[in-house]
Parts: C-alpha cells; sequence; structure tokens
C-alpha cells in the first residue's frame, strides 16, 4: 500500500466522524452565480445534512469568497449560541464560498432555530484581511432526531437523472412530509459537468421544497463518477460516500457501488478504480457486521445504488453480488434499497440465493418514477413505493426475525 492509499483508507475509514468543514473550495467554485452580480448574497441555502448521532451539518453557498458562521438556539428570538466551519488544522473554514459548519452535543428531539451569518471577504493579504458586507439569511428551524426514537421514517428517491422537476413532483405525493431524512440513492444527475448543474438540479429544488428543515442523505450512483466535475463535486456535500449509522431500531449501510462497467473501459479513459473501491468497502462492511451497534440493532438496513443482484450482466452489478452478496447474506440484513434499473421491483427473500428483500426505486421517465417510503419500529419495516400518480406500486413488510 502506498502513502495515497493508505491516506485514503485513514480518510474512508472515519466515514460518518469526517466533519464537513474540512472541505476546501475549489477555486472556480461559484463562477457562475458571482458573474454579473456584483452584490455580495447567500446564493443557495441553506441544506442540511447529517449521519445523526446529535449532530447535524449545515451548508450553504455564497456568490463571493467568504467567512462565516452559525448562530442557533431554542428559540427564534434568542439565536445565543454560535458554531463555526473548522479545518482539521486549526483554521477556521474561510475564503471560500461553500460553507458548511457542523453543530455536535445536540439535545435529543430539541427544536432549534438557526441563521446563517456570511461577511464577504475581499482582500486576503498575509497580513491583512479586508472584509465587505455582512449578509445573514432568514431564521429557520430543524428538530434534532432523537437517535433513540421508537419509530423512524424516511424516503428514498433514485435515478432522477437531471430532471429537477421530478423531486418536488414525487415529495408532493406523500401526504405525512414530516421525515427524519430524505434519502438520494445515486444518479442525481447524468454526469457532472460543472457548478451551475449541482445547484440547480439538485441543491436548489431540496432547499425549495425540505432541506432548510430536514436533512438529506446521500450516496452517488454510478452516473455521479462521470463527468469533468465528478472530483469537485462531493465538496458541494457533507458525505457521497459509504457509510453507517444508528437511528431508532435501525442500524443502517450505506454502499457506494462505483461504476457499472469495468475500469478499464475505454469511456473511463484510465482514471478510476472501483474495483479497489468496492473490495475497500467489502473489508469495512465486514467490521461493520461484527461491530456492536449493527449486531444490537433490531433491524438492519442497506441502502446501495446498484442493487445486490438482477441488474444485469456488466462487470460492476457481478462485482457487487460477488462482494456484497455474501455480506449482506451473513449480516442477515432485513431489507435492501436501491436504484439503478430503471424499473422499479420487489424482490422476495431467497433461501439459495438474496436472502433479503430487495426493493429497486424506478427510473427518470414519466411512469416509470417512484418514491419510496420507508417507516420502522421495534416489531416491523413497512415499505411503500408510490409510483410518480401517487399510486402504489410496491409494497413489503418486515417482521422482526
Ligand atoms: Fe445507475
Amino acid at each position: 500500500m502506498n502513502d495515497n492509499q493508505c491516506n485514503r483508507r485513514n480518510f474512508l475509514k472515519v466515514g460518518l466522524t469526517l466533519s464537513a468543514a474540512t472541505m476546501v473550495a475549489p477555486a472556480n467554485a461559484i463562477a457562475d452565480i458571482a458573474r454579473n452580480d456584483d452584490e455580495f448574497k447567500i446564493a443557495v441555502g441553506p441544506y442540511l445534512q447529517t449521519n445523526f448521532n446529535h449532530s447535524i451539518t449545515i451548508l450553504w453557498l455564497t456568490n463571493k469568497n467568504a467567512a462565516g458562521w452559525v448562530e442557533f438556539g431554542e428559540t427564534a428570538e434568542n439565536l445565543n449560541q454560535k458554531a463555526y466551519g473548522k479545518t482539521e488544522l486549526g483554521l477556521m473554514q474561510a475564503n471560500s464560498k461553500l460553507n458548511a459548519v457542523t453543530i455536535n452535543n445536540l439535545k435529543p428531539g430539541v427544536k432549534y432555530y438557526y441563521k446563517l451569518v456570511s461577511k464577504e471577504i475581499k482582500d486576503f493579504q498575509p497580513y491583512k484581511l479586508t472584509y465587505g458586507e455582512t449578509v445573514t439569511s432568514k431564521v429557520e428551524e430543524f428538530i434534532n432526531t432523537d437517535v433513540n426514537k421508537e419509530e423512524i421514517s424516511f424516503l428514498m428517491m433514485n435515478d432522477i437523472h437531471d430532471r429537477p422537476e421530478s423531486i418536488p413532483l414525487l415529495l408532493n405525493l406523500v401526504p405525512a412530509k414530516k421525515q427524519d431524512f430524505i434519502f438520494f440513492n445515486g444518479d442525481v444527475f447524468d454526469y457532472q459537468t460543472d457548478e451551475k448543474q449541482i445547484i440547480d438540479h439538485m441543491l436548489q429544488p431540496c432547499v425549495d421544497n425540505f432541506a432548510k428543515q430536514t436533512p438529506f442523505i446521500y450516496v452517488r450512483g454510478n452516473h455521479e463518477t462521470r463527468g469533468k466535475f465528478a472530483r469537485v463535486f462531493p465538496q458541494y456535500y457533507m458525505h457521497v460516500g459509504y457509510a453507517a449509522f444508528t437511528l431508532g431500531p435501525v442500524r443502517f449501510v450505506v454502499l457506494d457501488t462505483g461504476e457499472d462497467k469495468e475500469d478499464s473501459h475505454p469511456v473511463y479513459a484510465g482514471i478510476v478504480d472501483f474495483d479497489d473501491y468496492r473490495i475497500q468497502q467489502a473489508e469495512w462492511f465486514k467490521t461493520e457486521i461484527n461491530s456492536k451497534a449493527f449486531k444490537k440493532a433490531p433491524f438492519r438496513i442497506v441502502l446501495m445504488h446498484i442493487p445486490p443482484r438482477f441488474s444485469g450482466d456488466a462487470h460492476g452489478p457481478k462485482h457487487c453480488t460477488e462482494l456484497f452478496e455474501p455480506l449482506l447474506n451473513q449480516g442477515k440484513i432485513d431489507l435492501v434499497l436501491s436504484g439503478h434499473t430503471h424499473k422499479y421491483m420487489v424482490h422476495q427473500p431467497d433461501k439459495d440465493l438474496n436472502h433479503y428483500p430487495l426493493i429497486i426505486g424506478g427510473g427518470p421517465r414519466d411512469g416509470a418514477r417512484t418514491i419510496t417510503k420507508i417507516k420502522a419500529n421495534k416489531n416491523k419495516i413497512v415499505v411503500s413505493m408510490l409510483d410518480d400518480s401517487g399510486k402504489e406500486v410496491g409494497a413489503y413488510t418486515a417482521l422482526k426475525k
């Protein structure tokens, strides 16, 4: 293992504890927003992401480089606490258009009010920093989900494929909207082109519809790995890779399934290594299966874009079956939720193959789109998949074994 691999492995190992505040903006971030617009402003956000554990990350984009913080409190009138984005090396996050502040040690089940404050950095000299305008957002609110709550609920969307109008359309089909989180199971985009695409096709629809109050969790699909902006894209999020977390009666495992074609395929031009990445995840998943948190949870749900089987003979899907299915069976996973095939389907457990039920969400086109509702308590998981007319097209109940 060379140094880079070692560092990467250590980086991946920290997974969920990684602070979003360690992100550094690329030099060209928000270039499009800043053009023809001299007034300093909060351009996008706030949007919330979390992996629970009584912490939340608040992200926003300014149109020019800035320093900033979040003011928060338990009443709208008294935002008496402040949180800053911090880098790993003692510096506060600043001189960036991407802003991310993680607040830790929140009280279980408590509603918090918050607002963003950003100060434009007009000039950054080694010994003299010149601030410009200060802007603030409206006061917003979120509930810090109690990780010990008895019943949880979330929604899954997948394979939006650059059709941002699908996000509000699908969310409007769900009558009771208060969810613990919204999960994007990959392929929100066709490929990564630029920042404007990330904003217009995902961040803004999320901000407009739920993300100021309700966090989202996101894992890449195979399409998010493509295009010239794929290496910058993760910086707009708290987390888009593999992860594990506990919420209520469920231990969640998120796998980042990588590309569907072999790494040597000409379209990847020799610059991807998903075989190694999937092998690393399988090693990590083995450790996860033996963890206390995994073993003691009443239920275990795995979220992964490429299904662990039933998605064709391409290299990526086959590698997922080979690496992950034995672990899904060994770990007695209660439910796997996937996308990728663009054909919604409920696959029942099979005693010889997939010991777990597999629910695959639909595709991007009208009539094939789905939103999947999941509720769980310590006795059962109930899944209901709706198509884009609101009709239930798939259902599954998993009882405590
Ligand atoms: Fe896909």
